[in-house]
Order: structure tokens, then C-alpha cells, then sequence
């Protein structure tokens, strides 16, 4: 695997493999990886000549300064993870490199970011759009994988993908559980064993919701996955909601649709984690 930390490697890297006919899939990541990053790999690996990981801790997208400070980082156990994977380049620019010359843009969001993680996570979505271009700039793939897990951050970039007329494709994957049904996440490491077995209560309110939806009305089977959460006391709700499967809207009906999606964001210990599943007629 190469490793890269310079953009015009990564960019020279990636004409190579067009040169040579090949295409190019893409996971961006902030580290700390797990399996459910490695599932993101190996789908682009089933469908690209190469593939390429980026780490890189983000800080335009943090919105809280101890949240970055304590985010988890740990390149040489991620850089073994990928070897092994099969990746073919590491991209781990430094913040000086990604950011020179660097304006950031004030993308118009299309209201993606009204609800959920938009009003908790203020200039969060812009820097996650901000990054983003500046690594499918650099990287150039044909094709970048994100998890359904950040969903709401899944919908605003392949908003902005169509809006923008960027040539890369944004696929998005489903989210890998632990066997308790808790969405992997870097921030998971972060909870005790204690905490650990708390952050369950999060899918278990989910499925709650799930079991009564388009089949209850919409404010029962919302309450359901609150009442789940409460069995919890020590898990702050920051909010528990269902919405369009598109535009991310809070719904107070079913309507006509066949699908929607429930969202839960909490505070388990020390980190704040969120999951969201699809609702199905
Ligand atoms: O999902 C993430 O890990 C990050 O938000 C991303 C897409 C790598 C941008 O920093």
C-alpha cells in the first residue's frame, strides 16, 4: 500500500490508474477505523481497479474543541488495518497541505441541514462539504463510499454532488452493527464497558419505532422509541425523530410515501452518538 501525505501525489497517484485505464474507488475517513470502514473498502474494492482510504481529523467540522481534541487518533494501527484490507494508497494529508490556499465556500445546503445534527452541530455540515470537495479535488476518484450510519451527512453530499455538478459518484452503504445492535462508530471507543452496554438502548429504540411505523400513527411510534431510550437513565436524548426518507423532514403523518427514516442522536458517557434506521411500509 502506498502511503501518501501530499496532495499532488495522491492526484498524480490517481492519473496513473486512469492512464492505465483503471478506475478509482474512494472511503474518506477521520481514523480511528473499524470494521464498518472496512466494509466501506471492500464494497469499492468490488467494484474498482484501486482503492484509496484518506485520514484526516477534520477540524472545520467539529463543532465542539473538546470533541476534537479528544477525537480518537491512531494512524499506524489504521495504516496496518488498511495493508491488510487490501487498500492500494493511504492519503493522510497534514491540515497545512489539504488547507493551502484553501477559501472555504458557503454551500447552499438546500435546507439538508435544518433538523437533527444541522441546529446541534452549527458550521458542522459546511465543513464536512468544505473537506470533502478539497479531497475529491485532490484525490480525484470516480466513486466515494460513505456509511448510512451519518445519514443525514450522506444526503447533504450527494445533494451537493447534483447541485454542484461534481463528477464523482457518492454511494452510500449500510451501517455495520455490533452484535447488540449498536452502530460502529470511532467515538465508540471512547465509552466504558458500563457505557458500552448503555449505547444499545440507541438500536433498541430504533427497532421500537420501526415495529409501529405506517402502522400507528407517527407521533405513537416516535414516543415508543423515547419510552426505549428512558429504560436508560444515564442516555441523554438530543433528539428522537422520524422524517422523509429524502429530504430529511420531520413528519408529523405517514402520507403516501412507502418510506421514511427514524434518527436518534444521545449522549452516552463522554460522546455523543447517533444512528437512524429505515422505515419500510
Ligand atoms: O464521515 C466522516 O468520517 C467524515 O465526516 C468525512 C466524510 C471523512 C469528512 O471529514
Amino acid at each position: 500500500m502506498d502511503f501518501l501525505t501530499q496532495p499532488i501525489t495522491i492526484a498524480e497517484w490517481t492519473a496513473e490508474v486512469r492512464r492505465s485505464g483503471g478506475s478509482v474507488g474512494f472511503v474518506p475517513t477521520m481514523g480511528a477505523l473499524h470494521e464498518g470502514h472496512l466494509d466501506l473498502l471492500h464494497r469499492a474494492k468490488a467494484v474498482h481497479a484501486k482503492v484509496g482510504c484518506s485520514i484526516f481529523v477534520n477540524p472545520l467540522q467539529f463543532s465542539d474543541p473538546n470533541d476534537l481534541k479528544h477525537y480518537p487518533r491512531q494512524l499506524e494501527r489504521d495504516r496496518a488495518l488498511l495493508e491488510k484490507a487490501g487498500c492500494d494508497v493511504l492519503f493522510a494529508p497534514e491540515k497545512e497541505a489539504i488547507f493551502a490556499d484553501f477559501r472555504p465556500t458557503v454551500y447552499a445546503l438546500g435546507g439538508l441541514d435544518a433538523h437533527w445534527e444541522g441546529p446541534s452541530r452549527p458550521g458542522h455540515f459546511q465543513g464536512v462539504v468544505n473537506v470533502v470537495e478539497r479531497l475529491f479535488h485532490y484525490v480525484r476518484p470516480n466513486e466515494a463510499f460513505f456509511g448510512e450510519k451519518d445519514r443525514q451527512q450522506l444526503a447533504l453530499l450527494r445533494y451537493i454532488a447534483r447541485s454542484e455538478r461534481w463528477p464523482e459518484r457518492v454511494t452510500g452503504c449500510p451501517t455495520v452493527r455490533a452484535t447488540d445492535g449498536l452502530a460502529l462508530s470511532s467515538r465508540n471507543a471512547r465509552l466504558n464497558p458500563e457505557e458500552r452496554k448503555q449505547a444499545a438502548v440507541l438500536h433498541r429504540a430504533l427497532k421500537a419505532a420501526a415495529a409501529l411505523a405506517f402502522r400507528e400513527p407517527v407521533e405513537k411510534a416516535r414516543q415508543a422509541g423515547l419510552d426505549a431510550i428512558a429504560t436508560e437513565a444515564s442516555v441523554v436524548v438530543d433528539y428522537f425523530g422520524i422524517a422523509d426518507h429524502e429530504t430529511l423532514e420531520p413528519l408529523t403523518t405517514w402520507g403516501e410515501r412507502d418510506k421514511a427514516v427514524a434518527l436518534v442522536a444521545a449522549q452516552v458517557g463522554p460522546v455523543r452518538l447517533i444512528d437512524n434506521v429505515t422505515l419500510q411500509r
